[in-house]
């Protein structure tokens, strides 16, 4: 395989525009089962003396049904402007209505016995720590008309703080 294990501190670009400009897949579920979504929120950086990184997943995403299932899972990080179409199609289709992971033109891998992407840059292995929904009432009210204009109360996203377990790169 092409990845090798670094360091959390190693990892290599700008923690905003890994998740802004580059984008990640989510995939939560075991390898007979398991599904993926694009993101481009979220953050690392350090919690509790550990190092974190927090996603944020709505409700009604089909991911949702495995990230809450699950302790673990992985974001792999892709360069910025990389795999667009793919990532896309992964950020616009629903896994309850396709098998996308395998229609997506990416080539899914297994790592630490969880399910990432060969073409990502960087992949996070996580495992949750502490997860809450965003509360609607505290929500200021300039985010949520250009967030949640249309969102129903009980499926603003749900965060997820997570431990990096492990983190793997590639040349
Ligand atoms: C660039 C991009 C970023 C996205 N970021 C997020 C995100 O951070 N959180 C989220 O809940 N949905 C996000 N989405 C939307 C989900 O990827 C999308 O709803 C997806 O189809 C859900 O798939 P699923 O139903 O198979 O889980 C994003 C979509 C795109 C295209």
């Amino acid at each position: 395989m092409r990845f090798y294990k670094i360091q959390p501190k190693e990892i290599p670009g700008n923690a905003i525009s890994l998740f802004d400009d580059g984008w990640g897949l989510l995939t939560a579920g075991t390898p007979e089962n398991y599904n993926t979504m694009t993101i481009s929120w979220g953050q690392m950086g350090c919690l509790w003396n550990r190092p974190v990184c927090t996603v944020y997943v709505r409700p009604c995403r089909y991911t949702y049904t495995f990230t809450e299932a699950c302790d673990r899972f992985t974001v792999s990080l892709f360069e910025p402007g990389e795999q667009r179409s793919e990532l896309k199609m992964l950020g616009t289709q629903s896994g309850r209505e396709m098998d996308k992971m395998h229609h997506s033109g990416l080539t899914p891998m297994m790592l630490d016995g969880l399910m990432a992407y060969e073409e990502a840059k960087v992949v996070l292995v996580l495992r949750k720590l502490y997860d809450q929904q965003f509360d609607p009432a505290r929500v200021p009210a300039e985010v949520a008309n250009s967030n949640y204009a249309t969102v129903a109360d009980d499926d603003l996203h749900r965060q997820y703080i997570c431990l990096i377990e492990s983190v793997y790169s590639r040349d």
